[in-house]
């Protein structure tokens, strides 16, 4: 049976640490615990444990050749985690974390290859939340963890979407609201020649390129060629509805697929759109604000039996390219 323990922002850190005590303890001896990070609820485990890794496997339906991040309360907890630490890496974990970049590092042998899905590289972060740090420190482990959905639904963005999509089939959710952020985060491989970016999230290339001079963004495109991030080759973070993304929505297309008999939402921001006619219209004000509501967005469009959900392009810089990312990879079939 799944128990939940709720945290609420006016606890101080030491609450919050009496308050994931059960949690933590249960990580240590091998259960599964949903927690939140600033950017999606995660689903952990200890990640020294491959019993208790594979069981996030089961609880996901993910497929065995996905790999998942490990979370780290401190910096400093990644040394064991890791044969070589680039100057590269201690420049931008000083400058992001805790924070929503991924790093991806040559594995040492303490990883379990059910961790690294037998690779060689391990993918690291330390969240910025301290719900989750308090829940890392106090287990006293390495936490392996995805995002807390069922594979290939939209990443959790509230605790209600964990107990949608993995009901009893964990020990602790700790619920503390919705995520700040809303989008996974960056993921940035430092083992090629040049540092790739292999998701988009909250963290930029740019702020990456700031930091350490050089860093290349995969493009989407690129993904018919070799997987490098396995997680990239399967359909992503979609809803039933299909997603379509459009530079303009307009009354004129909206009402073309209701005259085919489809119920139609749609998404964009506030300055652009000038539809009215939609079956379900969610209009955002910053792209910050679109990025922390989108997945909530998408099961929202499913649970109205929404057709087609239509997103209208957003071209500006920082975290309006995660989130058209994420929409494209919703989009295709
Ligand atoms: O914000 C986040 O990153 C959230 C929260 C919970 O921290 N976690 C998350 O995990 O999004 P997940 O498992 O849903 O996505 C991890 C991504 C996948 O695309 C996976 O393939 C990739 O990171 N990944 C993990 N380890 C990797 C590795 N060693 N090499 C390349 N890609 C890796
Ligand atoms: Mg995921």
């Amino acid at each position: 049976m799944r128990q939940d323990i709720f945290i609420n922002d006016q606890l101080n850190f030491d609450d919050v640490v009496q308050a994931v005590k059960p949690a933590a303890g249960c990580l240590a001896n091998g259960g599964l615990v949903a927690f939140p990070t600033e950017t999606v609820y995660g689903l952990g485990a200890n990640a020294l444990d491959p019993q208790a890794v594979l069981k996030i496997f089961e609880a996901k339906g993910r497929p065995a050749d996905n790999p998942l991040i490990i979370h780290v309360s401190s910096p400093g907890q990644i040394e064991p985690l890791v044969s070589e630490v680039p100057i590269t890496a201690h420049d931008l974990i000083k400058a992001f974390w805790p924070g929503p970049l991924t790093l991806i590092l040559p594995k040492s042998k303490l990883v379990p290859d059910e961790v690294t899905a037998g690779g060689p590289t391990v993918a690291i972060r330390m969240p910025n939340h301290p719900v989750a740090l308090a829940l890392i420190s106090v287990s006293g482990k390495p936490i392996a963890a995805p995002s807390a959905n069922l594979s290939g639904r939209p990443s959790p963005t509230t605790a209600e979407h964990v107990r949608q999509d993995l009901d009893n089939n964990l020990d602790y959710l700790i619920d503390a609201g919705s995520t700040s952020i809303g989008l996974e985060s960056t993921v940035l491989d430092l083992t090629t020649e040049i540092p790739t970016v292999l998701r988009l999230g909250a963290i930029s290339a740019e702020q990456i390129k700031s930091i350490i001079g050089q860093a290349e963004t995969l493009k989407h495109t690129d993904l018919a060629q070799p997987v490098s991030s396995p997680g990239l080759k399967y359909r992503h973070y979609a809803p039933q509805a299909r997603v379509l993304v459009v530079s303009q929505i307009t009354n004129e297309l909206v009402s073309n697929y209701q005259a085919q008999g489809l119920k139609v939402a749609t998404i964009n921001l506030i300055s652009e759109s000038p539809s009215d006619n939609a079956d379900f219209t969610s209009v955002f004000e910053t792209p910050e604000i679109l990025a922390k509501n989108l997945y909530a967005t998408l099961r929202q469009a499913d649970e109205l039996g929404m057709d087609i959900i239509l997103a209208e392009t957003v071209s500006l810089p920082g975290v309006s390219q995660a989130v058209m990312d994420r929409l494209k990879r919703a989009s295709e079939e």
